[in-house]
């Protein structure tokens, strides 16, 4: 299994995700991405816009982050959207109270007294006040991991949502929040995007957007920060048919995750016990980091509790009147929320691989490859003059110069051509394009696919059809 700190490195070293305001010591939980990352997220988003929206009953939003205040109370993330936080006073120390538990569980299960690590499970199932969570820190002796005491401060509510102020006066009249989630721009827009399109229900609305959550604990590198993306789509639907679509969203999201190169050994359903305040069925999709498994996207069953409260506190009708049969209601939806960065993560895990290879009969050496889908991969084509002279750099640059119109493309001069190789398969590039003697006699190139290693030769003017057709 790869450490997590192997994908941070290659991450920073070849340019994919640097520390936010790195020369400043950093900024926690907020991550830049590079020249080769911000490439992979524009396709991984892409690719996701595409599967949701390319379709008759999808249609896309781009709505504000700043959103009215009443969305929040109405959202009932004013009221409910906070984890409880617990403080250690030896080591000052703060933690999220369920977190410590769920990560004491997993060490109970780790040195065998699974018994235990059930008993502590279903308390914190149960758990739901501040107080439910101190008893179990206290009733089973939880420790500091930093400091080993018990030496714990009450549990608080801390809501997660980031507060400023529009306008110069910074009084409670000014207060706005950064969403914490872009959902609530679907749900005010509902009336607006089926009155303005042709749509019916079943239809949904998907945005793709920023998100920001004040985390207690940010932790494993782009899996928990306080800014991230998220790629959500709402699906309404008329209610009473809530469990066919959760099924069909299910299967749908989870293909796609495949369809883009995950292992399906590598993914699982991790059903909710405890539910968020708006859900009455969830479920996350879940992939094998190399810590262990982690929610990438969660579908959701919101019955029409977002858009009822939006109804309530707005005074606007949010109702659905179906023209065929005359039926009115309340939509209820099934949400598929994935988290951009998560998932921009979990597929760099998914293809890293250390490999040991031999190619065009050279002696064997090791490689760090990226098996990435070439529909992702942020470089799509380098291009290689076999030697720096003959005429090969010119034939080889006008190639780069014809191939950057349609794709991704690098042009590398500098050291051995094994060397080259290995430079593009650390960063997933799908094909490698060499120009050599042969190419200047009858214009032909050769391919190299990254993940066979195979070469083949091609005629200059196929090499743009031949990347088409596998992209
Ligand atoms: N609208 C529903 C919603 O926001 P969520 O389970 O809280 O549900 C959905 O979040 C997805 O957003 C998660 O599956 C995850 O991929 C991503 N996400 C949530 N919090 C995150 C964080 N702090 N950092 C990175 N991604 C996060």
């Amino acid at each position: 299994m790869i450490k997590l700190d192997t994908i941070i490195s290659l991450a920073k070293r070849r340019g994919f995700v640097f520390q936010s305001s790195e020369i400043y010591g950093g900024l926690n939980g907020c991550w830049d991405y590079g020249q080769l990352g911000v490439e992979m997220l524009l396709r991984l988003k892409n690719q996701w816009w595409k599967a949701m929206t390319y379709r008759d009953d999808i249609e896309g939003v781009d709505a504000s982050i700043l959103m009215h205040p009443r969305t929040w109370e109405a959202s009932g993330h004013l009221a409910q959207f906070s984890d409880p936080m617990i403080d250690n006073k030896t080591s000052k120390a703060r933690f999220r109270a369920d977190n410590l538990i769920e990560e004491f569980i997993d060490r109970m299960k780790k040195k065998g007294k699974s018994q235990l690590a059930t008993e502590i499970e279903n308390q914190l199932v149960e758990a739901k006040q501040p107080a439910d969570y101190l008893k179990i820190i206290l009733d089973n002796l939880i420790p500091d991991p930093v400091s080993g005491t018990n030496d714990w401060t009450e549990v608080r509510n801390f809501n997660l949502m980031f507060k400023t102020f529009i306008g110069p006066a910074e009084d409670s009249s000014a207060v706005v929040y950064l969403r914490p989630e872009s959902a609530q721009g679907i749900f005010v827009n509902f009336k607006n995007i089926l009155e303005s399109s042709r749509q019916r229900v079943p239809f949904g609305i998907a945005q793709i957007g920023k998100a920001f959550r004040n985390e207690i604990n940010t932790k494993n590198f782009l899996f928990r920060t306080r800014e991230f993306e998220q790629m959500e789509m709402q699906y309404f639907i008329k209610p009473g048919s809530e469990l066919d679509w959760f099924e069909y969203w299910k299967e749908q999201r989870v293909n796609w995750y495949k369809n883009l190169g995950m292992k399906e050994e590598n993914l699982k359903f991790h059903v909710h016990e405890k539910l968020a305040h708006y859900a009455n069925h969830a479920v996350d999709i879940e992939f094998l980091f190399p810590f262990g498994w982690g929610e990438i996207e969660g579908i959701h069953s919101r019955t029409n509790f977002d858009l009822s409260a939006h109804q309530q506190f707005s005074g606007k009708k949010m109702e659905y009147v179906d023209n065929i049969t005359n039926e009115r209601y309340v939509p209820y939806v099934i949400e598929t929320s994935g988290g951009v960065s998560r998932s921009f993560m979990a597929f760099l895990c998914a293809a890293y691989d250390e490999e040991e290879i031999s190619e065009d009969g050279e002696k064997s050496e090791k490689r760090t490859v990226l098996h990435l889908s070439p529909k992702l991969a942020p470089m799509t084509v380098a291009v290689f003059p076999l030697v720096n002279k003959d005429g090969m750099p010119e034939f080889a640059e006008k190639i780069y110069q014809d191939l950057q119109t349609e794709f991704k493309a690098m042009y590398d001069t500098s050291g051995a051509i094994g060397r080259r190789y290995r430079r593009q398969d650390e960063i997933g590039t799908p094909f490698c394009v060499t120009i050599d003697g042969t190419s200047i006699e009858d214009d032909t190139v050769t391919i190299r696919d990254r993940d066979s290693m195979k070469q083949e030769r091609i005629s200059a003017d196929s090499l743009k059809n031949y990347i088409k057709l596998r992209v």
